[in-house]
């Protein structure tokens, strides 16, 4: 979502005339995108901010944009001083005037201690002095939240040329009692399905092939035209999308568990571009947690609707988020949690320690669990995780499976490639040359060794994926064997010859 929202900025910004640098010593202005979601985020946009500081003294401006920026507001300019806009996640359609503002307004301070400068010489005047220093500028975009309005923009700067976002919904009106969304994102509010349609179209003009829809809760879809001819409920925009000609793979995230209906299942077994891939959390296996977490569903409830989606035609894959260590939260509860992951089976789950968010109802909830507690039951959740992703992975060796090209690795000699249940598949084709030979072996402990790495952090297991596939990136092309491959941004087949926990391996079937 905030890769999006980046991408967004950049595309506005850059037709306003801004041009984007590379570095930050490059820059005039920097402007820093923000997440609040835990407390972690959040110090780290304060460590980056102070670093920041040392800029200042070559003349460069500071923004910051974001649920950061939303959640402390103007307490952000007493924290880091240097900073001189602020703009919460549901004002960047303001940015642009935003930023003539901040212009303008330096400008008028630069004239100002100017004139101060030529009085103090003229007069003598020393007392001057202090207000010689040029006056910081500070502009601020927070009273957004009630807007209607989404973030449209024909402008957006995707960073990949095949596979790119579309945000449908923004904001949140779930209020689950945990998180900060709803009061740095504002409420829920949905583009017509024309539009978004309009934007797929556009984009596999330009040669997109997958489209990912986006939204806090993109299955609580409700289409904001009167025409009621072109209205669609979700499961028929996410069919429709599917539908346009030259998109490949459609994807959707995050879906709230209350909203997810049979269609959408239904949609899937029916567009064969829709990926097998349903990404469903459910935060606690415990409904007791649930009511506390006020998630507006019970433990029955979600795996009803895990039993819709198992019961598909097609085999969707099913991932999913879980808070570990909320207030109250027994070890009976915990209990739960654990069977439920053996009672879905899912290919990837996100685990969180709780972390206590400002304004959030279960801030004042008691019976806080210490941290080392937390600490335990994440591991506990990561490493049973771990054992059923190492079985579920294990059941494609054999298959052949149609992966989009990512990358290269040239260190590995094989390239990466994505399934459409949202699975590495990293593969040879084939085309080696006697070094990629040599580093085949190897790139078996590496990909493991990769997966042990993450495993140590908070994030998921999925996160390994998401490393390797960036590294991947980042040696693209760069070997003779890459060029005699197939293409990043095609379509190829692999048969799967072994698994990992968070990856598969194979070759290249032609
Ligand atoms: N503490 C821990 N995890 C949280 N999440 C959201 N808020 C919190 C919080 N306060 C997690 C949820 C959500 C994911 C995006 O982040 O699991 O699904
Ligand atoms: Fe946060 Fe709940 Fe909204 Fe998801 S549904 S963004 S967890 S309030």
């Amino acid at each position: 979502m905030n890769v999006h929202d980046s991408e967004k900025v950049i595309g506005t910004l850059l037709h306003e005339g801004y041009r984007q640098v590379e570095t930050v010593e490059e820059a005039d202005l920097i402007l820093y995108n923000t997440c609040s979601i835990r407390d972690k985020a959040e110090q780290k946009v304060f460590h980056r901010l102070a670093d920041y500081k040392k800029l200042q003294a070559r003349g460069k401006k500071f923004g910051v944009l974001g649920c950061v920026a939303q959640q402390e507001g103007e307490k952000i300019f007493e924290r880091a001083p240097h900073v001189s806009l602020v703009c919460g996640s549901a004002s960047y359609r303001k940015l642009p005037e935003m930023l003539v503002q901040l212009e303008a307004g330096q400008l008028a301070a630069q004239v100002e201690a100017a004139t101060f400068r030529a009085a103090r010489v003229e007069a003598g005047n020393c007392e001057a002095e202090e207000r010689e220093t040029e006056k910081l500028v500070r502009i601020t975009g927070l009273d957004d939240r009630q807007t209607d309005e989404c973030f449209e923009t024909e402008f957006t700067a995707r960073t990949n040329p095949y596979r790119g976002y579309i945000t449908i919904i923004e904001g949140c009106d779930k209020f689950c009692s945990y998180c900060v969304v709803p009061f740095t994102r504002g409420k829920e509010r949905s583009r017509t399905a024309e539009s978004v349609l309009a934007e797929a179209r556009q984009m596999a003009d330009l040669g997109y092939s997958e489209i990912q829809l986006l939204g806090q809760n993109v299955n609580s879809y409700k289409d904001p035209t009167s025409d009621l001819r072109k209205k669609k409920t979700f499961a028929e925009l996410l069919a429709a999308v599917g539908e346009v000609p030259g998109i490949r793979r459609v994807r959707f995230t995050t879906s709230h568990p209350r909203d997810f209906g049979r269609d959408i299942v239904h949609a899937i077994d029916a567009v064969p571009t829709l990926c097998d891939h349903v990404h469903l959390p459910v935060q606690s296996g415990s409904t007791r947690v649930l009511d506390a977490m006020q998630r507006l569903y019970n433990r029955e409830q979600y795996l009803e609707r895990i039993a819709w989606i198992k019961a598909a035609k097609r085999d969707i894959s099913i991932t999913s988020d879980m808070i570990v260590g909320f207030p109250g939260e027994t070890e009976a509860d915990f209990d739960e949690t654990l069977s439920l992951l053996d009672e879905v089976g899912y290919d990837s789950v996100f685990t969180f320690k709780y972390s206590p968010r400002p304004n959030t109802p279960s801030l004042s909830l008691e019976d806080a669990i210490p941290d080392e507690e937390k600490a335990r039951r994440l591991e506990v959740v990561m490493a049973r995780q771990r054992e059923i992703q190492i079985e579920r992975y294990k059941k494609h060796i054999g298959m052949t499976i149609e992966v989009m090209v990512e990358g290269y690795n040239a260190s590995r000699g094989q390239w990466v490639g994505r399934t459409s249940q949202n699975k590495t598949l990293n593969f040879t084709a084939g085309v080696r040359d006697d070094a990629t030979r040599g580093s085949e072996a190897r790139s078996t402990s590496e990909a493991e060794s990769t997966s042990k790495a993450a495993g140590k952090s908070a994030r998921s297991t999925q996160a390994t994926s998401r490393a390797t596939d960036r590294s991947a990136r980042s040696t693209q092309a760069t070997s003779a064997a890459a060029d005699c491959g197939p293409r990043v941004g095609t379509y190829a087949s692999v048969r799967v010859t072994g698994s990992f926990p968070n990856s598969l391996v194979g070759e290249l079937v032609v």
